[in-house]
């Protein structure tokens, strides 16, 4: 849970400080004031990335130099997060007092759960942001996955380097394209296991789907257990070296797979309305939350950016009333605060947000 959250020159924030309550805080204003900016911070203090693909460059107040961001958790640990960007890069990443030098030992402290509009990529977008989610949420379930992730990535470098230079044979070209199948086997036997799960969360029903199905499926080049896998990429990198010396690239291996969302049985991408999308995607997260929940034995922080805007009132409300049953701490920003149905919860904060200020 975050308790306290200060921010100085972040985006439209000059100098912010403000304390959270445990329920549903409420963030609400106009269009351009920093609502979103607001959630941005929360989760660049927990994440080093945004949801927005934002560079951390761009998010300095225009005309200053650097920005700090720092925020009190609570929960598993006790925590207090600060980061400082400078112009030329991350100054101070630290928790606790301790300085950071490397990303991925800070990251993994807190766990974020975020729904904001451009999430319908997922849907409608590339198999890209697909695999970013699943690599992200893979390392919200276990943080080696990370490490295994830079293995497989700087293997694929090394190859493709051979790749580019037009060497596609011999003993070093083997020893890479070996490689690349054992680390590419790990990553798809992560990957398809959090797809279980999460198929086994979905299973259990969400309060703003009714009564439709929705089914996760990793349209992968192999699929069986980790040797399988791995001797499977190693047949196909074998059998695309054609295709291989003319793209003069790695074809195929995990960093070109996919996840298939599918609702009933048929593919959510081919759905025309957007209400429906973000009702799958809600349930989708929420099924990330609760797989949170179990591994970690304490719910994640939940940011929803805009998300009333699109659902009609009776989904917005399946949403709070879900969303207070399980207990989260949310943080939400709508346009309308009539939009959100919160019914006066003493566990609730309403907060106003205008021109870069936050008004409890
Ligand atoms: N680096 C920056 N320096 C100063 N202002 C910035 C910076 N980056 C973004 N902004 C400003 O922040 C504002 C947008 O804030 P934000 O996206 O949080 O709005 P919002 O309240 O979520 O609006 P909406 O309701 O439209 O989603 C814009 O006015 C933008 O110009
Ligand atoms: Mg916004």
């Amino acid at each position: 849970m975050i308790e306290e959250l200060y921010l100085r020159n972040f985006r439209n924030y000059g100098e912010a400080r403000l304390s959270f309550s445990s329920g549903i805080n409420l963030f609400c204003g106009e269009n351009g004031q920093g609502k979103t900016n607001l959630l941005e911070a929360i989760y660049l203090l927990g994440m080093l990335s945004s949801f927005r693909k934002a560079e951390a460059a761009s998010m300095v107040k225009k005309g200053e130099e650097t920005f700090c961001i720092s925020g009190d958790f609570t929960g598993d640990g006790a925590y207090k997060l600060l980061l400082e960007k400078g112009p030329r890069g991350w100054e101070k990443i630290s928790a606790n007092g301790s300085l950071y030098r490397k990303k991925l030992d800070y990251l993994g402290k807190i766990r974020i759960v975020v729904f904001s509009p451009d999430e319908i990529e997922l849907i409608q977008g590339s198999p890209e942001g697909r695999r970013r989610y699943i690599d992200r949420t893979c390392f919200n379930t276990s943080h080696h996955y990370l490490k295994q992730l830079k293995n497989y990535r700087r293997v694929l470098k090394q190859r493709n380097i051979l790749l580019k230079k037009g060497i596609f044979r011999g003993e070093e070209f083997g020893t890479w394209t070996e490689r690349l199948a054992l680390a590419g086997a790990k990553i798809v036997k992560e990957r398809a296991a959090l797809i279980e799960k999460l198929n086994q969360k979905l299973s259990e029903g969400h309060p703003f789907l009714g009564t439709d199905s929705i089914k996760l499926r990793y349209v992968g080049t192999c699929t069986g257990d980790e040797m399988d896998v791995s001797q499977g990429l190693l047949d196909k990198l074998t059998s695309s070296s054609h295709v291989e010396r003319c793209r003069r690239t790695t074809v195929s291996g995990p960093h070109r797979d996919d996840i298939e969302i599918s609702v009933n049985g048929t593919v959510a991408k081919a759905f025309s309305s957007r209400g429906e999308m973000r009702s799958v995607l809600l349930a989708l997260k929420t099924a990330e939350t609760a797989l949170y929940d179990d591994i970690w034995g304490e719910s994640p922080l939940i940011l929803l950016d805009d998300v009333a805007s699109e659902l009609d009132i009776g989904r917005r409300s399946a949403l709070i009333s879900f969303l207070r049953e399980k207990g989260n701490q949310v943080l939400m920003t709508t346009t309308e605060a009539e939009n959100i149905p919160l019914f006066g919860n003493k566990e609730d904060t309403l907060f106003r947000v205008s021109e870069g200020k936050i008004i409890h």
